[in-house]
């Protein structure tokens, strides 16, 4: 087990496998960015996927348990289920889960279970089908993307659970709705809010619906109480329905910032090592891979980075910006690195 500055652990690798998506989420790759014109990492310097078995094998070696599979969008990652045999087949990655915008996940759930998939967690931020097409930058309607949520419930990746990003007059008037929606299901759902992720979403705090108003929305319609974390640094706050019928959660990372108990490192779709969503850079691990590194150099490569570790991005945000607009610092986007 390693450690960074502030005793920090090495538990959750994320893993984005495209840097491709199939929607243009405004708030993550706005069309008029992400075009017909956009240049995709070409192929060569995308890992392959012995690559990206070799390193988690390495970083269950020093302690990572969960694996969490992002992109871009994941499912358009060809053969993706041979991938997942691959890190299920690692003894000590006892989690492995992937993040999806569900869309191709009705044809893929099946398939992804039977490789070892553990569980699932779909992007869905409304339920009315005018605001999704908005919020998607597609047109696409919510259909298929319920339809996949079914199937992956059915298929035991389960509890699905659905997250939904917050943006103050896009789609806060229908929180109550989505959260009602699921009650019952044993999916859980989970409200983001808005963050300051990359540099290029335009992001202004006063966008930003505080996880305490979107809990006081659905306790006056729904009754809520507090629950305990399932495990320390659990990134969501849970909250049970009083009736005793499930519960949602709320990632508050703006305005309750959880970087105390931050354990997670994140591997981009070109092999470099982000220790912060919101870092400007990450360390390359595929050059040295390529170059013929051994286990035991890679390994040390790994522990040199995490042991000099001081992120906490979201409490010196906190602490700098309250009432104005994103940090102009260059960062990491989230098609790069899958949230
Ligand atoms: P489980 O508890 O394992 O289900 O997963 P999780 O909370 O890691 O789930 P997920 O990957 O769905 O995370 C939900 C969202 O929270 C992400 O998509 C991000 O938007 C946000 N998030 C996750 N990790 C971090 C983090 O380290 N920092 C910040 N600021 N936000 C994060
Ligand atoms: N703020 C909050 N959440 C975001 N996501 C993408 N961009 C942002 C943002 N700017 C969410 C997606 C998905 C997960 C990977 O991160 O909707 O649920
Ligand atoms: Fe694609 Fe997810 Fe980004 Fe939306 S948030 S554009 S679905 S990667
Ligand atoms: Fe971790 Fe960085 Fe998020 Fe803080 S801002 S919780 S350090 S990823």
């Amino acid at each position: 087990m390693i450690t960074d500055l502030f005793g920090r652990s090495l538990r959750d690798l994320r893993i984005s496998v495209t840097d491709r998506c199939n929607f243009r989420c405004p708030y993550c790759m706005p069309a008029e960015i992400f075009g017909e014109a956009y240049q995709f990492l070409p192929k060569d310097e995308i890992l392959t996927f012995e690559e990206i078995a070799r390193l988690a094998e390495l970083f269950v070696q020093l302690g990572v348990n969960k694996l969490r599979i992002t992109g871009g969008e994941p499912l358009l990652r060809v053969d993706l289920p041979t991938l997942i045999g691959q890190l299920a087949a690692i003894p000590g990655a006892d989690d492995i889960t992937l993040t999806t915008n569900g869309y191709l996940l009705g044809q893929q759930a099946q398939q992804l279970s039977d490789a070892g998939l553990s569980r699932i967690t779909v992007s869905l931020d409304t339920l009315d089908d005018e605001i999704f097409k908005q919020m998607n930058g597609r047109g696409f309607g919510t259909r298929r993307v319920l339809d996949g949520i079914k199937r992956a419930a059915d298929a035991g990746l389960t509890p699905v659970k659905i997250n939904a990003v917050v943006q103050k007059g896009v789609n806060d008037h229908t929180i109550v709705d989505l959260a009602r929606r699921f009650k019952g299901t044993g999916h859980i759902v989970r409200f983001i809010e808005y963050m300051d992720v990359g540099n290029r979403n335009g992001w202004k705090l006063d966008e930003v619906v505080p996880a305490s108003e979107i809990v006081a929305l659905i306790d006056a319609a729904m009754p809520l109480e507090p629950a305990d974390a399932n495990y320390v640094g659990e990134v969501a706050r849970r909250w049970r329905y009083r009736d005793g019928d499930g519960e949602i959660g709320v990632i508050a990372s703006v305005t309750q910032p959880f970087c105390a108990d931050c354990t997670r490192a994140r591997l981009s779709t070109d092999g470099r090592l982000y220790t912060c969503l919101f870092a400007t850079d990450g360390v390359d691990l595929r050059g040295p891979m390529r170059d013929g590194g051994t286990d035991a150099e890679l390994l040390e490569v790994i522990t040199g980075i995490w042991s000099v570790r001081q992120d906490r991005y979201s409490e010196i945000r906190t602490e700098i910006t309250a009432g104005e607009s994103g940090d102009a610092r260059p960062k990491v986007e989230m098609y790069q690195i899958g949230g």
